[in-house]
């Protein structure tokens, strides 16, 4: 179900993203930044990754932006199988990871493991996402042990909404930079190849870029990150309510869609739509002979 994992012909990796973490010994130019982005479909992972995407994110924010819930808590282990085959249906190059949703890793840890490996096993997903720092140490060398990698996810995690009491920035004081700071050490400790930091001060994610020996991919988190992630419909202008400050709108698709539907809706009202060549005819022979009648 995986694309073809062999060296040398351009396929992202895990270890070919570790090789991406950048010193400041090297020097690395930023054009060797990570770029992820989620994906929930086949049409969209299929754009992205010929785009050059390095990652393509199963995102738990499937719950908000595709399937309107408030938050991303109520999105089930199905679902997010469901979206991954689509995804790893339209994937080749990119790196694909899904996000383990809220509740599937969270009672029983041998439970966790069974599900992380039902995204490798039936989905086609060749990492998994965990959101949480230090508590879920024993969680996350668990499923490396299990051959599946992991992503991190600190800073704002957004299935911990209620115990946050919404969706706040984290880190600001430096007691709270100091806890960030270790969960971030507590998930590279464990063994997880790279992490997620959302919605943390730039200072806060320059310094956990410095200090970590795995690539480090920010929303939210600063331009000194090892790389960015961005929900797709943020990115596109598909998506409705509040943008949070560090999104960017590269296009407004939402207009264009909403152009074209009133635009097919006059046609059909006028009868513009469909035209003579839009229609399938009868050859000239049977045009003239009488429809038969039924019953
Ligand atoms: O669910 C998601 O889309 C994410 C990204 C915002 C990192 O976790």
């Amino acid at each position: 179900m995986s694309a073809v994992v062999s060296a040398g012909n351009g396929k992202i990796t895990v270890p070919s993203i570790l090789e991406r973490k950048s010193s400041v010994a090297s020097q690395k130019p930023s054009s060797t930044k990570i770029t992820c982005l989620t994906a929930y479909d086949y049409p969209t992972a299929r754009l992205l990754d010929e785009a050059g995407v390095d990652i393509l994110l199963v995102g738990d924010s499937l719950a908000m932006v595709v399937l309107g819930y408030e938050s991303t808590l109520p999105v089930t282990l199905e679902e997010m199988l469901h979206h991954t085959r689509a995804v790893r249906r339209g994937t080749r190059r990119a790196l694909l990871v899904s996000d383990m949703p809220y509740g599937s890793y969270h009672d029983d840890p041998m439970a966790a493991v069974r599900n992380a490996v039902r995204f490798v096993k039936e989905a086609g997903a060749e990492a998994v996402k965990i959101e949480g720092g230090e508590r879920r140490m024993d969680l996350v060398a668990r499923l490396v042990d299990a051959e599946i990698p992991v992503m991190g996810h600190i800073g704002l995690t957004p299935q911990s909404v209620n115990t946050f009491g919404g969706f706040r920035v984290q880190g600001k004081t430096e007691q709270a930079g100091d806890r960030v700071m270790r969960d971030a050490r507590a998930v590279e400790a464990a063994g997880a190849f790279a992490i997620v930091l959302e919605s943390i001060p730039r200072e806060l994610g320059a310094r956990i870029t410095a200090e970590l020996r795995i690539p480090t991919i920010g929303i939210g988190a600063g331009p000194d990150c090892d790389g960015q992630v961005l929900v797709i419909n943020d990115l596109l202008g598909l998506s409705f309510g509040h943008a949070p400050k560090f999104t960017r709108r590269y296009a407004d698709v939402g207009e264009i869609i909403s152009r074209a539907a009133a635009q097919y809706c006059r046609d059909v009202q006028q009868g513009s739509f469909p035209s003579d060549e839009e229609s399938y005819h009868m050859p000239m022979e049977h045009r003239d002979a009488p429809v038969a009648k039924h019953g």
